[in-house]
């Protein structure tokens, strides 16, 4: 028997109808005991720029469009109304309703859901690296574009690209650090991606704050300051190695062994290469994860993939990272206080970020979801109820009461937070967590266009909901959230702790799933997997490793689903 053959049919064995990599759980707890080196941070710093421009890309517009000087030259229709008339015509809610404007954010996002699906293929055929250095060329191109830019097409040619470069940077960074990171810090390093998107959030509206009181061009260093990042990652990119996992893909054994030695700090990686080895096999042997998903056995991962971005997106995040110094001008602040409110709930959400980074593996993601779900509902609710009643925006003057305007400062601040800890991290980590690897690149895959889909429809949507609907549309957030918190409560299952290859047993344990879809749960494909270190994307968390000691034979999914209850 060759060494592969053998390896394989150690890594398998058969439980009730699923077929097990029993060996996995054993060979993850002897690996040697990687330490964090500065190779390996490097690396990690300059892969989480692709998180900082995201997060640039978000934070940016909101400050942009409320530039004067930046209305005058793009949205001349706009300026005249906010500056010329000062929105005294009609409601206060529609002073900045505008299809173009809304379409200078949104268009982004359009661009980055088609160029997520078209880089799965250089993703796979020329590595992670390469799409990174296309994602960072993009970005570079687009902050060019943006912060140069003449004429409203030239704007819009250049949000596209950075929307390439989103498309391309979100598909690529969080498989790469995924894939380099040592399988025991996978699971942080995926929320880190987040923080680094908060951060990015951040900066951009600490630069709008600084930039915009400069007459003329300070809108065009706000746009110029996504080439930093960018720079970095084009830059990093050049000089990053592939991981390993992408090298064998493609044939490179030799330098994935280099590689993998090198980032792990030690010669002594043989028993993980061979895991990533094995994993590549199997990964070849999917051919089609696009019809998998669609099959109904399937069915609750395809259904999270689609319900949880979209939840993420329909609690109105959005309309606060894209438009809120907007919506703090629209309420009756200057433009200096409405960008330092801005940065205070910027900065509200990279603390409340950190809460999801350090707690989800220990609290678990029920607790955070629920939590999350029921302050926003609360936070926003509230928001609704001071607008309505303290602001008189429609019909007259347009400033709020001082104490009102706080209130809505601080419940805004609040509904930011319980985003941040819940839906933010929670919204990109769970789909990625629950899929097999019979249908994880397609999961994968859907969940990042439906994110950019309603993200992209927020963007374009809400100036014009807000003249609409008013404060009503603060409600109707709320009722969104009550909805993704009973939703979650009632169909999706705690995954904290269970490795990625046992998470198709919760569903068949779990009652309205085994109540839906009954003996359709039960055709589970008995397929050799990899063993655990070795997965592909998007590790589960850093608990994997302890979560299951020894698989408990032959008593079936329950008595294996036994096992991690115990040990989580
Ligand atoms: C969401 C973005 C959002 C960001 C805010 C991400 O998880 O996907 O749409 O703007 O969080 O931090």
């Amino acid at each position: 028997m060759s060494t592969e053959s053998s390896l394989t049919s150690a890594h398998t064995r058969q439980i009730g109808g699923l077929a097990v990599n029993a060996l996995g759980n054993a060979e993850i707890l002897q690996y040697p005991k990687y330490r964090l080196n500065l190779y390996l941070v490097t690396i990690c710093f300059v892969a989480s720029s692709g998180g900082l421009l995201f997060g640039h890309d978000i934070g940016v517009t909101g400050g942009v469009t409320t530039s004067n000087d930046f209305l005058a030259l793009f949205f001349p229709d706009v300026h005249h109304h906010v500056a010329v008339e000062q929105g005294a015509a009609d409601s206060a809610y529609c002073k900045y309703n505008n299809q173009l404007l809304q379409l200078f954010t949104s268009s982004l996002f359009i661009a980055g859901l088609l160029a997520g699906l078209v880089a799965t293929v250089p993703t796979r055929h020329l590595g992670r690296r390469a799409t990174m250095l296309i994602a960072g060329a993009a970005f570079l191109l687009g902050a060019g574009l943006t912060a140069g830019a003449q004429n409203l097409p030239m704007l819009v040619c250049g949000r596209v690209s950075l929307g390439v470069g989103v498309g391309f940077a979100n598909q690529a960074v969080p498989l790469y650090l995924s894939e380099i990171a040592p399988p025991l810090m996978r699971g942080f390093l995926n929320q880190l991606f987040q923080l680094a998107t908060t951060v990015g959030i951040l900066a951009a509206q600490l630069i709008n704050y600084g930039t915009l009181r400069i007459p003329d061009w300070g809108w065009r260093l706000s746009l110029a300051g996504a080439a930093a990042p960018a720079l970095l990652l084009f830059l990093g990119s050049l000089a990053l190695p592939d991981t390993p996992n992408s090298l064998l893909e493609r044939g490179h054994e030799e330098e994935a062994h280099r590689v993998l030695a090198r980032v792990r700090g030690t010669q002594d990686v043989g028993l993980e290469f061979s895991d990533i080895k094995l994993a590549g096999q199997y990964a070849r042997q999917v051919k089609h994860p696009w019809r998998n998903i669609f099959r109904p056995q399937y069915r609750p991962e395809l259904v999270m993939a689609i319900m949880i971005p979209f939840f993420q997106q329909v609690t109105g995040i959005n309309s606060v990272m894209f438009y809120a110094p907007v919506l703090f001008k629209t309420l009756g602040s200057d433009d200096a206080a409405s960008l330092l409110n801005t940065v205070i709930v910027g900065v509200v959400m990279v603390l409340a970020t950190l809460i999801a980074v350090l707690f989800a593996d220990r609290w678990g993601r029920h607790a955070l979801f629920l939590s999350g779900g029921i302050t926003m509902v609360v936070a926003e609710v509230v928001v609704a109820a001071l607008i309505a009643v303290e602001f008189r925006g429609a019909t007259g003057d347009a400033a709020m009461p001082k104490a009102a305007a706080v209130g809505v400062l601080f419940f805004m601040c609040l509904f930011v937070s319980g985003f941040a800890w819940s839906w933010g991290p929670l919204g990109w980590l769970v789909p990625s967590e629950i899929q097999p690897l019979e249908t994880r690149s397609a999961g994968q895959g859907i969940a990042v266009a439906v994110n950019f889909f309603f993200t992209f429809a927020m963007g374009q949507a809400f100036l014009s909901m807000l003249c609409g609907m008013q404060w009503g549309i603060f409600l109707l957030f709320a009722v969104f959230c009550v909805i993704m918190t009973v939703f979650v409560w009632v169909f999706l299952p705690e995954t904290k702790g269970v490795p990625i290859e046992e998470m198709r047993l919760l569903w068949r344990q779990h009652p309205e799933w085994r109540r839906i879809l009954g003996k359709e749960l039960g055709a589970i494909a008995a397929v050799a997997l990899p063993t655990k270190g070795a997965s592909g994307i998007n590790g589960a968390s850093g608990v994997k490793a302890n979560a299951v000691e020894e698989p408990q034979e032959a008593n079936g999914h329950e008595g294996y689903g036994k096992v991690w209850k115990a040990a989580v």
